[in-house]
């Protein structure tokens, strides 16, 4: 579906400021709502009905004063705004349903949109993966693309992969206590089971990028029905058995992001690596790696500071993979 036929929500520094009182107070009028916001009380009282009509629970009425029981948990743009930080978080796009989150950051991107621009929907009607997969996308899960102009050279572009698989590990590791794995290139793994994927689509001239799109899909509160259709997978509610809070796991990574994406562009590489290392699943395992030139097995030793896996091969000979389809072999066989 052309994204251009279903709009996008913007965020609204009106509505931004009524929660943000919503939260803060026990109790708030109307009038103090309207005085701090600069509306009118009619306003006030239009604003809370379509707060309401979009899922916050805001008891009492205008005369007895409001307070605020509960968000609905989804990620609208006042949810996630961030006004403090440098890039992200300030220019979001969310939509309740789009053809896919990569097609719009890519327009965006031509048109030279801030970087940390965000393009965020709930659902995806065309969501895709690597190497030309469907990427399953339904409700509850978090399907994001951000507007990226890296200051590095095309050859670094995969650590970004793997700088975005470890913020999206190290954010569930901290929130949930589970214990996720990243596993190169792209992919972040509960066991063995994939709960995120990544995805990079960029442009570029001879000699620099022009734009990258950095798409992330992670199975939240992704439901069994679903998981069961994709091999391999899990979500977090299936982990946990219980749902999670996706505005809490999407300000995590976002705040995360932003501070690596800050080290990425200032050519600190090595801590980047060091923590995509720590949590990887897949070094020292023999993989299976199918790469448009042929198949490569043996056993994954290191990743270079490019980001390429060291493989060891057969014949003990290294070879620098760049770009494939990674598949973990049994742990134990000849460790070649
Ligand atoms: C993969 O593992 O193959 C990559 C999956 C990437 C999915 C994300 S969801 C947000 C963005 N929009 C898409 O259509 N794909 C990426």
């Amino acid at each position: 579906m052309p994204y251009h036929r279903i709009r996008p929500l913007l965020f609204s520094p009106v509505k931004f400021k009524i929660l943000q009182k919503l939260k803060k107070e026990i109790v708030v009028s109307g009038e103090e709502i309207a005085k701090s916001v600069k509306i009118s009380r009619s306003g006030v009282w239009k604003w809370i009905k379509a707060l309401r009509k979009e899922g916050y629970v805001i008891k009492g009425s205008t005369k007895k004063g409001y307070f605020f029981a509960g968000s609905p948990d989804r990620l609208f743009p006042e949810e996630i705004y961030k006004p403090k930080m440098r890039r992200f978080g300030k220019n979001i796009y969310f939509f309740k349903k789009v053809s896919s989150t990569m097609d719009i950051a890519k327009e965006l991107a031509q048109k030279k949109v801030p970087e940390g621009t965000i393009v965020i929907a709930e659902k995806q009607l065309s969501g895709r993966g690597r190497l030309g997969r469907e990427w399953v996308s339904p409700p509850g899960g978090i399907y994001f693309s951000v507007i990226l102009y890296p200051k590095i050279p095309l050859m670094d572009v995969p650590l970004i992969n793997l700088m975005a698989s470890t913020v999206v590990a190290e954010s569930i590791k901290e929130l949930y206590k589970l214990k996720p794995r990243t596993k190169w290139p792209n992919d972040v793994l509960i066991g063995e089971k994939k709960v995120c994927g990544i995805l990079i689509e960029l442009a570029c001239e001879p000699d620099r990028i022009k734009w990258v799109v950095l798409g992330i899909g992670i199975n939240a509160n992704t439901d069994r029905r679903f998981i069961n259709k994709i091999e391999n997978s899990t979500s977090i509610k299936l982990e946990l058995k219980k749902k999670i809070s996706v505005v809490e796991l999407f300000n995590s990574v976002l705040e995360k992001l932003n501070r690596e994406y800050r080290q990425l562009n200032h050519g600190r590489f090595r801590k980047i690596l060091s923590k995509w290392k720590n949590l990887s699943s897949t070094l020292k395992k023999r993989v299976k790696i199918i790469t448009p030139e042929g198949e490569i097995k043996g056993t994954a030793i290191d990743v270079s500071t490019r980001g390429a896996l060291l493989v060891k091969l057969k014949d003990n000979k290294i070879k620098e993979v760049y770009a494939g389809d990674c598949i973990h072999l049994k742990k134990v066989g000849r460790a070649y």
